[in-house]
């Protein structure tokens, strides 16, 4: 079963296996996206906007939390914001490159 990222703000469009993660359906896809940790949940360039599809992706755990609070403070939990490295699809979802740093 496969899926659709769409990344809104950039016109791309990738299909993801069910329980890949965003970031490595993005590059698989051909999409570049930043990821300066590789993928393992420590840096946060990775960072995406969700926009829509909310219910299709896994919930946040203490590690991709944590990393978040650590770099952009606890109110950045409150807003749409999640690692892509971390991030597994279910369903469609459509994300933006979040503007902050
Ligand atoms: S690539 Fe570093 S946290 Fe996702």
């Amino acid at each position: 079963m496969t899926h659709t990222i769409e990344v809104i703000d950039r016109g791309d469009k990738v299909e993801a296996e069910d329980g890949q993660t965003i970031l490595n359906a993005l590059l698989e896809g051909g999409v570049e996206w930043l990821h300066a940790c590789g993928g393992f949940c420590n840096c946060t360039t990775c960072r995406v906007k969700i926009e829509e599809g909310e219910e299709n992706i896994s919930d946040m755990e203490e590690d991709e939390k944590n990393t978040l609070r650590r770099f952009q403070g606890d109110e950045v939990l409150d807003g749409p914001f999640r690692l892509s490295c971390q991030v597994k699809v279910y369903g469609d979802v459509k994300i933006s490159e979040p503007e902050w740093l």
